[in-house]
Protein backbone atom coordinates (compact mmCIF):
# COMPACT_ATOMS: atom_id res chain seq x y z
CA UNK A 1 0.00 0.00 0.00
CA UNK A 2 1.25 3.65 -0.73
CA UNK A 3 2.98 4.79 2.50
CA UNK A 4 1.27 8.41 3.09
CA UNK A 5 2.77 11.46 4.65
CA UNK A 6 0.14 13.89 6.69
CA UNK A 7 1.47 17.39 6.82
CA UNK A 8 -0.92 19.34 9.13
CA UNK A 9 -2.17 17.85 12.30
CA UNK A 10 -5.40 19.98 13.39
CA UNK A 11 -8.85 18.45 13.56
CA UNK A 12 -8.82 17.45 9.74
CA UNK A 13 -6.04 16.54 8.99
CA UNK A 14 -5.63 14.61 12.37
CA UNK A 15 -8.90 12.56 11.26
CA UNK A 16 -7.05 12.45 7.40
CA UNK A 17 -4.03 10.61 9.27
CA UNK A 18 -6.00 8.71 11.60
CA UNK A 19 -7.94 7.13 8.38
CA UNK A 20 -5.16 6.27 6.37
CA UNK A 21 -3.91 4.19 9.92
CA UNK A 22 -7.60 2.80 9.70
CA UNK A 23 -7.11 1.34 5.93
CA UNK A 24 -3.49 0.24 6.84
CA UNK A 25 -1.46 2.61 5.01
CA UNK A 26 2.24 2.96 6.83
CA UNK A 27 1.94 6.98 7.39
CA UNK A 28 4.17 9.55 8.43
CA UNK A 29 3.20 12.68 10.02
CA UNK A 30 4.52 16.33 10.72
CA UNK A 31 2.60 19.31 12.41
CA UNK A 32 4.09 22.47 13.61
CA UNK A 33 3.26 21.77 17.10
CA UNK A 34 4.32 18.63 17.60
CA UNK A 35 2.53 17.40 20.43
CA UNK A 36 -0.08 17.12 18.05
CA UNK A 37 0.70 13.83 16.82
CA UNK A 38 1.16 12.19 20.01
CA UNK A 39 -2.25 9.73 19.59
CA UNK A 40 -1.36 9.05 15.83
CA UNK A 41 2.24 8.11 16.63
CA UNK A 42 0.70 6.21 19.69
CA UNK A 43 -1.38 4.41 17.06
CA UNK A 44 1.33 3.82 15.03
CA UNK A 45 2.42 6.78 12.97
CA UNK A 46 5.53 7.87 12.37
CA UNK A 47 6.88 11.66 13.41
CA UNK A 48 8.68 13.49 11.01
CA UNK A 49 11.41 15.46 13.06
CA UNK A 50 10.98 18.05 9.59
CA UNK A 51 8.43 18.66 7.24
CA UNK A 52 11.11 18.15 4.99
CA UNK A 53 11.82 14.26 6.67
CA UNK A 54 7.65 13.93 6.14
CA UNK A 55 7.88 14.79 2.26
CA UNK A 56 9.93 12.38 1.24
CA UNK A 57 8.91 9.59 3.18
CA UNK A 58 5.46 9.95 1.42
CA UNK A 59 4.49 8.43 -1.88
CA UNK A 60 1.80 10.55 -1.34
CA UNK A 61 2.24 13.96 0.51
CA UNK A 62 -1.31 15.08 1.66
CA UNK A 63 -1.23 19.13 3.10
CA UNK A 64 -3.85 20.37 5.45
CA UNK A 65 -3.39 22.99 7.09
CA UNK A 66 -5.07 26.35 7.94
CA UNK A 67 -4.65 28.35 4.93
CA UNK A 68 -2.55 28.81 1.87
CA UNK A 69 0.37 31.17 3.35
CA UNK A 70 0.50 28.13 5.76
CA UNK A 71 1.06 25.71 3.22
CA UNK A 72 3.11 27.37 1.23
CA UNK A 73 5.33 27.76 4.01
CA UNK A 74 5.63 24.50 5.28
CA UNK A 75 6.38 23.35 1.47
CA UNK A 76 8.70 25.30 1.05
CA UNK A 77 10.43 24.41 4.01
CA UNK A 78 10.63 21.06 2.38
CA UNK A 79 11.35 22.80 -0.78
CA UNK A 80 14.61 20.12 -1.79
CA UNK A 81 12.61 17.10 -0.76
CA UNK A 82 9.88 17.84 -3.24
CA UNK A 83 11.34 16.38 -6.34
CA UNK A 84 9.35 13.70 -8.17
CA UNK A 85 6.55 13.80 -4.55
CA UNK A 86 2.68 14.13 -5.28
CA UNK A 87 1.00 16.33 -3.71
CA UNK A 88 -2.56 16.23 -2.71
CA UNK A 89 -3.29 19.93 -0.67
CA UNK A 90 -6.30 19.53 0.52
CA UNK A 91 -6.19 23.13 2.70
CA UNK A 92 -9.12 25.51 1.76
CA UNK A 93 -8.51 28.55 -0.07
CA UNK A 94 -8.89 30.46 -3.47
CA UNK A 95 -8.75 29.13 -6.91
CA UNK A 96 -6.10 31.80 -7.61
CA UNK A 97 -4.06 30.13 -4.83
CA UNK A 98 -4.59 26.88 -5.64
CA UNK A 99 -3.29 27.91 -9.17
CA UNK A 100 -0.53 29.91 -7.74
CA UNK A 101 0.72 27.33 -5.47
CA UNK A 102 0.63 24.48 -8.07
CA UNK A 103 3.21 26.62 -10.78
CA UNK A 104 5.73 27.04 -7.33
CA UNK A 105 4.99 23.03 -6.83
CA UNK A 106 5.59 22.18 -10.74
CA UNK A 107 8.88 24.08 -10.33
CA UNK A 108 9.97 22.02 -7.67
CA UNK A 109 9.29 19.27 -9.90
CA UNK A 110 6.03 17.75 -7.71
CA UNK A 111 3.06 16.61 -8.87
CA UNK A 112 0.87 18.97 -7.65
CA UNK A 113 -3.53 17.52 -7.01
CA UNK A 114 -5.44 20.77 -5.13
CA UNK A 115 -8.58 19.64 -3.39
CA UNK A 116 -11.63 20.81 -1.05
CA UNK A 117 -12.97 18.49 1.97
CA UNK A 118 -16.73 18.51 2.02
CA UNK A 119 -17.39 17.40 4.89
CA UNK A 120 -16.24 17.89 9.06
CA UNK A 121 -13.50 15.32 10.41
CA UNK A 122 -16.22 12.62 12.09
CA UNK A 123 -17.00 11.91 8.85
CA UNK A 124 -13.74 11.68 7.30
CA UNK A 125 -13.52 8.01 5.85
CA UNK A 126 -17.48 7.79 5.30
CA UNK A 127 -18.88 7.41 1.83
CA UNK A 128 -20.78 10.83 3.07
CA UNK A 129 -17.21 12.74 2.87
CA UNK A 130 -17.07 14.02 -0.21
CA UNK A 131 -13.23 15.31 -1.92
CA UNK A 132 -13.70 17.41 -5.04
CA UNK A 133 -9.99 17.11 -6.88
CA UNK A 134 -8.40 18.76 -9.78
CA UNK A 135 -4.96 19.32 -10.89
CA UNK A 136 -2.74 16.80 -12.05
CA UNK A 137 -4.58 13.88 -13.49
CA UNK A 138 -1.31 11.42 -13.68
CA UNK A 139 -1.23 12.14 -9.73
CA UNK A 140 -4.64 11.58 -9.39
CA UNK A 141 -4.92 8.25 -10.79
CA UNK A 142 -2.09 6.76 -9.31
CA UNK A 143 -3.05 7.61 -5.83
CA UNK A 144 -7.39 7.51 -6.57
CA UNK A 145 -7.30 4.07 -4.19
CA UNK A 146 -5.39 5.61 -1.50
CA UNK A 147 -7.46 8.86 -1.36
CA UNK A 148 -10.89 7.20 -1.71
CA UNK A 149 -10.61 5.57 1.57
CA UNK A 150 -11.11 8.90 2.82
CA UNK A 151 -14.44 9.59 1.20
CA UNK A 152 -16.57 9.68 -2.14
CA UNK A 153 -14.04 11.71 -4.86
CA UNK A 154 -15.27 13.88 -7.18
CA UNK A 155 -12.73 14.94 -9.94
CA UNK A 156 -12.99 17.96 -11.71
CA UNK A 157 -9.95 18.22 -14.14
CA UNK A 158 -6.49 19.83 -14.51
CA UNK A 159 -7.25 22.85 -13.77
CA UNK A 160 -5.86 23.18 -9.98
CA UNK A 161 -7.79 25.82 -8.95
CA UNK A 162 -11.03 24.20 -10.05
CA UNK A 163 -11.63 22.13 -6.74
CA UNK A 164 -11.74 25.57 -4.68
CA UNK A 165 -14.01 27.31 -6.83
CA UNK A 166 -16.14 24.01 -6.82
CA UNK A 167 -15.82 24.02 -3.05
CA UNK A 168 -16.37 27.49 -2.21
CA UNK A 169 -19.41 27.70 -4.71
CA UNK A 170 -21.09 25.15 -2.67
CA UNK A 171 -20.20 26.72 0.62
CA UNK A 172 -21.90 29.85 -0.56
CA UNK A 173 -24.71 27.88 -1.17
CA UNK A 174 -24.50 26.36 2.22
CA UNK A 175 -24.33 29.90 3.68
CA UNK A 176 -27.27 31.37 1.44
CA UNK A 177 -29.39 28.59 2.98
CA UNK A 178 -28.04 29.46 6.72
CA UNK A 179 -28.27 33.02 6.42
CA UNK A 180 -32.39 32.56 5.54
CA UNK A 181 -32.72 29.63 8.51
CA UNK A 182 -30.93 32.52 10.98
CA UNK A 183 -33.70 35.01 9.59
CA UNK A 184 -36.27 33.39 9.48
CA UNK A 185 -35.68 31.92 13.53
CA UNK A 186 -35.16 35.46 14.66
CA UNK A 187 -38.35 36.64 13.03
CA UNK A 188 -40.62 34.25 14.68
CA UNK A 189 -37.75 33.60 17.81
CA UNK A 190 -38.95 37.55 18.22
CA UNK A 191 -42.59 36.01 19.64
CA UNK A 192 -40.59 33.15 21.91
CA UNK A 193 -40.73 30.70 19.26
CA UNK A 194 -38.34 28.24 19.56
CA UNK A 195 -36.47 27.62 16.55
CA UNK A 196 -36.50 23.76 16.75
CA UNK A 197 -39.94 23.94 17.08
CA UNK A 198 -40.46 26.07 13.94
CA UNK A 199 -37.92 23.67 11.89
CA UNK A 200 -41.59 21.38 11.66
CA UNK A 201 -42.63 24.42 9.45
CA UNK A 202 -39.22 25.37 8.42
CA UNK A 203 -37.22 22.04 6.96
CA UNK A 204 -40.40 20.98 4.84
CA UNK A 205 -40.77 23.96 3.47
CA UNK A 206 -37.11 24.92 2.56
CA UNK A 207 -37.04 21.12 0.98
CA UNK A 208 -40.01 22.02 -1.29
CA UNK A 209 -38.35 25.06 -2.79
CA UNK A 210 -35.21 23.20 -3.14
CA UNK A 211 -37.37 20.88 -5.50
CA UNK A 212 -37.61 24.68 -7.60
CA UNK A 213 -33.86 23.97 -8.28
CA UNK A 214 -33.86 22.40 -11.00
CA UNK A 215 -36.27 25.25 -13.02
CA UNK A 216 -33.81 27.75 -11.73
CA UNK A 217 -30.91 25.88 -13.17
CA UNK A 218 -32.60 26.05 -16.06
CA UNK A 219 -33.57 29.32 -16.42
CA UNK A 220 -29.81 30.83 -15.36
CA UNK A 221 -28.33 28.27 -18.12
CA UNK A 222 -30.75 29.76 -20.76
CA UNK A 223 -30.68 33.04 -19.80
CA UNK A 224 -34.55 33.31 -20.51
CA UNK A 225 -36.31 34.34 -17.13
CA UNK A 226 -39.79 33.82 -18.19
CA UNK A 227 -41.77 33.71 -15.16
CA UNK A 228 -43.83 30.98 -16.00
CA UNK A 229 -44.72 29.49 -12.27
CA UNK A 230 -46.54 32.66 -12.38
CA UNK A 231 -44.49 34.46 -9.41
CA UNK A 232 -43.00 37.59 -11.48
CA UNK A 233 -40.03 39.99 -9.79
CA UNK A 234 -41.49 42.98 -8.77
CA UNK A 235 -44.49 40.97 -6.54
CA UNK A 236 -41.50 38.98 -4.94
CA UNK A 237 -40.03 42.13 -3.91
CA UNK A 238 -43.01 43.56 -2.30
CA UNK A 239 -42.83 40.56 -0.71
CA UNK A 240 -39.23 40.56 0.24
CA UNK A 241 -39.73 44.38 1.54
CA UNK A 242 -42.49 42.94 3.55
CA UNK A 243 -40.00 40.59 5.54
CA UNK A 244 -37.86 43.19 6.17
CA UNK A 245 -40.20 45.69 7.26
CA UNK A 246 -42.09 43.07 9.61
CA UNK A 247 -38.54 41.94 10.99
CA UNK A 248 -38.23 45.58 11.87
CA UNK A 249 -41.09 45.81 13.88
CA UNK A 250 -40.26 42.43 15.30
CA UNK A 251 -36.73 43.86 16.28
CA UNK A 252 -35.22 41.80 14.45
CA UNK A 253 -32.08 42.60 12.02
CA UNK A 254 -32.33 42.81 8.41
CA UNK A 255 -28.65 42.52 7.33
CA UNK A 256 -29.02 39.09 5.97
CA UNK A 257 -31.96 39.49 3.21
CA UNK A 258 -30.96 43.55 2.07
CA UNK A 259 -28.98 42.63 -0.68
CA UNK A 260 -31.19 40.49 -1.98
CA UNK A 261 -33.71 43.47 -1.64
CA UNK A 262 -31.28 45.82 -3.46
CA UNK A 263 -30.55 43.56 -5.77
CA UNK A 264 -34.47 42.98 -6.78
CA UNK A 265 -35.27 46.76 -6.75
CA UNK A 266 -32.51 47.05 -9.44
CA UNK A 267 -33.78 44.76 -11.84
CA UNK A 268 -37.28 45.85 -11.45
CA UNK A 269 -36.11 49.47 -12.01
CA UNK A 270 -34.36 48.00 -15.15
CA UNK A 271 -37.61 46.75 -16.26
CA UNK A 272 -37.36 42.92 -15.24
CA UNK A 273 -39.88 42.94 -12.49
CA UNK A 274 -42.15 40.80 -15.26
CA UNK A 275 -39.44 38.05 -14.66
CA UNK A 276 -38.55 35.43 -12.37
CA UNK A 277 -35.78 35.54 -9.74
CA UNK A 278 -33.10 33.50 -10.88
CA UNK A 279 -32.86 36.93 -13.65
CA UNK A 280 -31.12 38.60 -10.54
CA UNK A 281 -27.48 36.75 -11.53
CA UNK A 282 -27.54 38.95 -14.53
CA UNK A 283 -26.76 41.50 -11.82
CA UNK A 284 -23.31 39.72 -10.55
CA UNK A 285 -22.85 36.71 -13.13
CA UNK A 286 -19.70 36.98 -14.83
N1 LIG B 1 -12.53 21.17 10.36
C1 LIG B 1 -13.44 21.18 9.39
O1 LIG B 1 -14.66 21.02 9.62
C2 LIG B 1 -13.00 21.36 7.97
C3 LIG B 1 -13.87 20.97 6.93
C4 LIG B 1 -13.46 21.10 5.61
C5 LIG B 1 -12.23 21.68 5.32
N2 LIG B 1 -11.42 22.07 6.37
C6 LIG B 1 -10.13 22.70 6.02
O2 LIG B 1 -9.04 21.93 6.51
C7 LIG B 1 -7.98 22.81 6.83
C8 LIG B 1 -7.51 22.51 8.25
O3 LIG B 1 -8.63 22.70 9.11
P1 LIG B 1 -8.61 22.17 10.61
O4 LIG B 1 -10.04 22.01 11.02
O5 LIG B 1 -7.67 21.05 10.75
O6 LIG B 1 -7.99 23.46 11.36
P2 LIG B 1 -7.29 23.51 12.78
O7 LIG B 1 -7.79 22.43 13.67
O8 LIG B 1 -7.42 24.92 13.24
O9 LIG B 1 -5.75 23.18 12.46
C9 LIG B 1 -4.99 24.09 11.73
C10 LIG B 1 -3.72 23.40 11.29
O10 LIG B 1 -2.93 24.33 10.52
C11 LIG B 1 -1.63 24.40 11.10
N3 LIG B 1 -1.07 25.71 10.87
C12 LIG B 1 -1.67 26.91 10.98
N4 LIG B 1 -0.83 27.91 10.65
C13 LIG B 1 0.35 27.31 10.33
C14 LIG B 1 1.60 27.79 9.89
N5 LIG B 1 1.82 29.10 9.72
N6 LIG B 1 2.58 26.89 9.63
C15 LIG B 1 2.35 25.56 9.79
N7 LIG B 1 1.18 25.04 10.19
C16 LIG B 1 0.18 25.91 10.45
C17 LIG B 1 -1.88 24.13 12.56
O11 LIG B 1 -0.67 23.80 13.20
P3 LIG B 1 -0.54 23.95 14.80
O12 LIG B 1 -1.16 22.71 15.38
O13 LIG B 1 0.91 24.05 15.02
O14 LIG B 1 -1.27 25.20 15.20
C18 LIG B 1 -2.83 22.95 12.46
O15 LIG B 1 -2.16 21.76 12.10
C19 LIG B 1 -8.49 24.25 6.67
O16 LIG B 1 -8.08 24.78 5.44
C20 LIG B 1 -9.99 24.06 6.70
O17 LIG B 1 -10.71 25.07 6.00
C21 LIG B 1 -11.76 21.91 7.67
Amino acid sequence: MTAVSVIGLGAMGSALASTFLDRGHAVTVWNRTPVKADPLVARGAVRAPAVADAVAAGGLVVVCVLDYAAAGAVLDEAAGALGGRAVVNLTNGTPAQARALARRMADRGARYVDGGIMAVPPMIGSPEALLLLSGDGDAFEAHRGALSGLGGLTWLGADPGHACLYDLALLAGMYGLFAGFLQATAMVGSERVAASDFLALLAPWIEAMAGLLPDLARQVDDRDYAADGGSNLAMQAVGVENILQAARDQGVGTELLEPMLSLMRRRVADGFGGDDVPGLIELIRF
